[in-house]
């Protein structure tokens, strides 16, 4: 079983120009790559944008202080680069430059770049004539001689109304060469379409069936999708939870709504995995208005749902489909029959009484190769193991020919 593949980790520094309101752009383009993006701002670039866009941007706060360290061994100025695979300062500007080439560390981002044990780049962002300046020439051959990559910068209108060289490289151009430099994730190109968290079927206006799902499990491999490059579709029923950045969420209520969804979003897809906890029945009829108490016994007739998953794998041209078992008895004959029935590549087997509506989980995964027990952990991190195990599946079953259609209907 293959390590828990980790996010490409990126600390993004902003400095002051005005140039930073792009670092907004390009720490949303970062997150939607599916990359973990820590940003540090310094004090002028928070006169340019707040940090609290930034802080939404990357969906976690944003650092700027020195001496309000808040690392839990009191070491923030290290280690907020310590787990990073790069660090990228854009806008750099002419003064952030000359503090860098000449080693200084005089606030929290200059501290964090002295102190790094990852690739820095910078993205230089100036008036044409200050990047024309000997000063800042010497500065930026220095950075270079010390393994520093200089990302640009441009030349063009400038926010000064001239023209010249100093304009910071678009957020897409420093992306790409983030993506270069990093890799672009093995799921880069690839689309992938979710079911997450329960259906509610309607009894009356107020009254509905549903279960216990939170929605972690799916959340989480929306997540771990989308942290190995792919671009993610959420269909989720009604959860308490915030989608992870990057993902396109679409929300649902009941079984015939999350099938809906899912066969609009299908077409466009290689990957599906449904994670949901679909109802398996619900009321024939819905009544109009809330059902008034009576002494008498009530009795409900119930029908089957569509089986969202089967419909979708048993079909000609089907995605890459993986499933998801919770039972509560025989758990492992159910799943592998489970997923002979539904003709899939990748089931995952789980015990529905500790896993539903649960943090942790201890997922076994079934393939054409046996069974594989993930060990138990936390639901994001089952995630990111299923997804590596995954990959693989995937690539050899594209290269199979397995699916009958090589590139899916993009209309
Ligand atoms: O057969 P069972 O409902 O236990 O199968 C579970 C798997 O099938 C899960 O992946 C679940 O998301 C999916 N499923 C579905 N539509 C249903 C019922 C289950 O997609 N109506």
């Amino acid at each position: 079983m293959a390590d828990s593949p980790k996010p490409r980790r990126i600390l993004l520094g902003i400095t002051g120009g005005i140039a930073a309101y792009k670092a907004a752009v390009l720490c949303r383009l970062l997150v939607k790559r599916g990359m973990d993006v820590q940003v540090v701002m310094t004090a002028a670039a928070q006169r340019f944008v707040a940090a609290a866009t930034l802080q939404a941007l990357s969906g976690k706060p944003v650092e700027s202080d020195l001496w309000s360290d808040r690392t839990p061994n009191g070491m923030g100025h290290i280690d907020l680069s310590r787990d990073r695979d790069l660090i990228v300062v854009a806008p750099a500007s002419a003064d952030f430059l000359a503090r860098l080439a000449g080693g200084r560390a005089d606030d929290l981002l200059s501290t964090l770049c002295l102190a790094r044990a990852c690739p820095l780049a910078v993205a230089p962002a100036m008036n044409w004539q200050m990047w024309d300046n000997p000063a800042t020439g010497r500065n930026v051959a220095q950075l270079r001689a010390d393994g520093v990559q200089i990302l640009g910068p441009d030349s063009g209108v400038q926010a000064c109304g001239e023209t010249g060289e100093g304009r910071m490289l678009e957020p897409e151009d420093i992306l790409r060469q983030v993506e270069s430099r990093l890799g672009p994730g093995p799921l880069a190109g690839r689309r992938v379409l979710l079911t997450a968290g329960p259906t509610f079927e309607a009894i009356d206006v107020v009254r509905g069936i549903t279960n216990r799902s939170s929605g972690r499990m799916g959340y989480a491999l929306a997540q771990a999708a989308r942290e190995a490059g792919a671009e993610v579709t959420l269909v989720s029923g009604p959860v308490a939870l915030a989608p992870p950045p990057g993902t396109l969420l679409v929300p649902v209520e009941s079984a015939a709504q999350m099938l809906a969804a899912v066969e609009a979003h299908v077409a466009r897809c290689h990957v599906f995995i449904g994670v949901a906890a679909v109802a398996d029945y619900r009321p024939t009829q819905i009544c109009k208005q809330k059902l008034k108490k009576s002494t008498q016994t009530l009795t409900l007739e119930l029908e089957p749902t569509e089986d969202i998953l089967a419909t979708l794998s048993t079909r000609p041209g089907a995605p890459f489909c993986v499933g998801f078992a919770a039972e509560s008895q025989d758990l492992e004959r159910y799943a592998e029959e489970k997923r002979r029935r539904k003709q899939l590549p990748l089931l995952a087997a789980n015990a529905a009484e500790t896993a539903i509506g649960a943090q942790d989980n201890a997922l076994i995964l079934f393939d054409d190769a046996g069974r594989h027990p993930l060990p138990r952990g936390p639901k994001l991190e089952q995630a990111r193991l299923l997804i590596a195990h995954m990959i693989p599946l995937l690539e050899r079953w594209e290269r199979s020919g397995a699916h009958t259609h090589q590139e899916p209907n993009l209309q």
